[in-house]
């Protein structure tokens, strides 16, 4: 039976720090599970665990703390990574396997689904077969983990969330709102869901949904084939002192001042209650405060003056939000 589930989304183009709120809500011991809820080794979350940094892609931060973690039925998964990643996890003395599940029908990625991907010059991929692999799910001719991986890490979400026991879920997204496969900028998007629709598919019914938290960045960062980047000098300042290269795969992210009325779309399509925007010290550090409202740059004085003019933003075209929260990195809820 379950009592609650809170949703975590990037309302960006991923990489806003979706991985440190999972880690720091999942903390508050109030979770029977952890999920990931869409993508597949495409996702770097990059956490901070008791002074020891871990990066992970497909494996959900409940494992750090001992708690079920589900890779859900709307994900994809490369059983050789995983082993890597559960490896890397082992070293730094977390016990991951007796705590890490995957679903029965999550899909399969296959070398030659990788290789296909590899190739891949026009979307700027991770090549880490994502997109085949969404492919062949959709064409019907994918292969799912019940037919693929050993019967001890299966489960079904079904029987999981939906017996007798009281459960409480935190879905941990991947990617982010720009990249979605319906509402982002196609074709540079991801091949999945990245809303809280995309959560609601891995077995939960909408109103069990508690709390919905919107993550996104002091400014934006994306990481493919179009050109995103601005024209300003302090872009490049702002890379190295956010230290905005990818995760995944090194790749440098472009940068772009936030762009308020991308947000509030983001916000209002995903019915964000909790609003978070995270490494506003990486602008504080540089001196430089801009937004983009209806096209146009706009300058601030301080990072005090651009925090209340988001809030006030927020609070007359966001109407679901009630509480934002600015954070510096490392995240500090
Ligand atoms: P997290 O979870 C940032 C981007 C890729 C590319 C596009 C499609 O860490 O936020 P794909 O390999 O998914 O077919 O690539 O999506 N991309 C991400 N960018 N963060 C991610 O995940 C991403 N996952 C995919 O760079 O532009
Ligand atoms: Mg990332």
């Amino acid at each position: 039976m379950i009592d609650f589930a809170d949703v975590i989304v990037d309302l960006q183009a991923g990489d806003t720090g979706k991985g440190k709120v999972a880690h720091a809500l999942a903390r508050s011991g109030e979770y029977t599970h952890v999920v990931r809820y869409n993508g597949g080794g495409n996702a770097g979350h990059t956490v901070y665990h008791n002074g020891q940094k871990f990066v992970t892609h497909f494996i959900p931060v409940g494992v750090l703390y001992g708690i079920k973690s589900i890779i859900g039925p709307g994900c994809v998964l490369d059983p050789t990574k995983l082993e890597s990643e559960i490896q890397e996890l082992e070293k730094g003395g977390i016990n991951v396997r007796e705590h890490l599940f995957v679903d029965e029908r999550v899909h399969i990625v296959l070398p030659n689904y990788i290789e296909e991907d590899s190739k891949d010059s026009m979307i700027g991929t991770t090549k880490t077969g994502n997109g085949p692999t969404y492919r062949n799910k959709y064409n019907r001719s994918g292969v799912r983990a019940k037919d693929y991986l050993p019967e001890e890490i299966l489960v079904d979400v079904y029987k999981e969330f939906h017996s007798s026991k009281r459960v409480s879920i935190l879905f941990e997204g991947a990617q982010g709102f720009e990249l979605d496969i319906d509402w982002g900028d196609y074709p540079y998007v991801t091949s999945s869901h990245c809303t809280v629709g995309s959560a609601i598919l891995n077995g939960v019914p909408p109103q069990k949904i508690r709390n919905i938290y919107g993550i996104a960045k002091a400014y934006r960062t994306y990481v493919g084939a179009k050109s995103f980047e601005g024209d300003s000098e302090y872009f490049e300042k702002i890379r190295t002192v956010g230290g905005e290269f990818g995760a995944t795969t090194g790749r440098p992210r472009q940068v772009n001042w936030i762009d308020m009325n991308d947000l509030e779309r983001a916000i209002n399509i995903n019915g964000v209650n909790k609003l978070i925007i995270n490494k506003i010290d990486v602008l504080d550090e540089i001196g430089i405060f801009r937004g983009i409202i209806d096209g146009k740059v706009r300058e601030f004085e301080d990072m005090g003056y651009m925090e209340d003019y988001i809030k006030d933003y927020i609070h007359i075209y966001c109407t679901s939000v009630n509480e934002v929260k600015f954070s510096k990195s490392p995240f500090d809820i």
